[in-house]
């Protein structure tokens, strides 16, 4: 009897796991909310569209993907998430990413002024958010 509910519990504790590995691939992490961070769909439309390329962590740059790994956000503490998001508030106030390189080669992949005011105003209010 305690034998059958041991094995009831490993096969519950391993459907959980299979389960809440496949949901993650399924949607983009980025997406998902811990606590106070969140992204909204807009913001993550843009972030696909003109970050993630380079910061993720399989992408070929290691210098980005050290500095910047949106998959990993979502696991961060608050003080590390908080810290990532000004740097993000940073360049998008000093317009230094996507990178002036890059955007030479592929004007289309700049951050227009419209996609510039969303994300920042999504990184301010999530500054605030975690600084509280
Ligand atoms: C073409 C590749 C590429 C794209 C696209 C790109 N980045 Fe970067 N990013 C880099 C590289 C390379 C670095 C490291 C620069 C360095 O250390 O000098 C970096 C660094 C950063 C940093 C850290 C800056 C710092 O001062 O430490 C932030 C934040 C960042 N990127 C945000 C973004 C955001 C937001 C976008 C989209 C709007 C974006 N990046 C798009 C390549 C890219």
């Amino acid at each position: 009897m305690k034998r059958s509910f041991a094995y009831t519990l490993v096969a519950l504790t391993g459907m959980f796991f299979f389960f809440a590995f496949t949901l993650d691939q399924g949607t983009s992490s980025t997406e998902m909310a811990m606590g106070k961070f969140k992204i909204p769909k807009k913001v993550n439309a843009i972030i696909q569209d003109k970050c993630y390329g380079c910061h993720n962590p399989n992408a070929k740059g290691d210098k980005s993907k050290a500095k910047l790994d949106w998959d990993a956000l979502a696991g961060l503490s608050m003080a590390d998430q908080a810290m990532k998001v000004k740097d993000i508030a940073k360049v998008l106030a000093d317009g230094s990413m996507p990178p002036k390189m890059m955007t030479d080669r592929n004007p289309d992949k700049k951050l227009t002024d419209a996609e510039t005011a969303t994300m920042s105003k999504w990184a301010n209010k999530m500054v605030k958010k975690l600084s509280k």
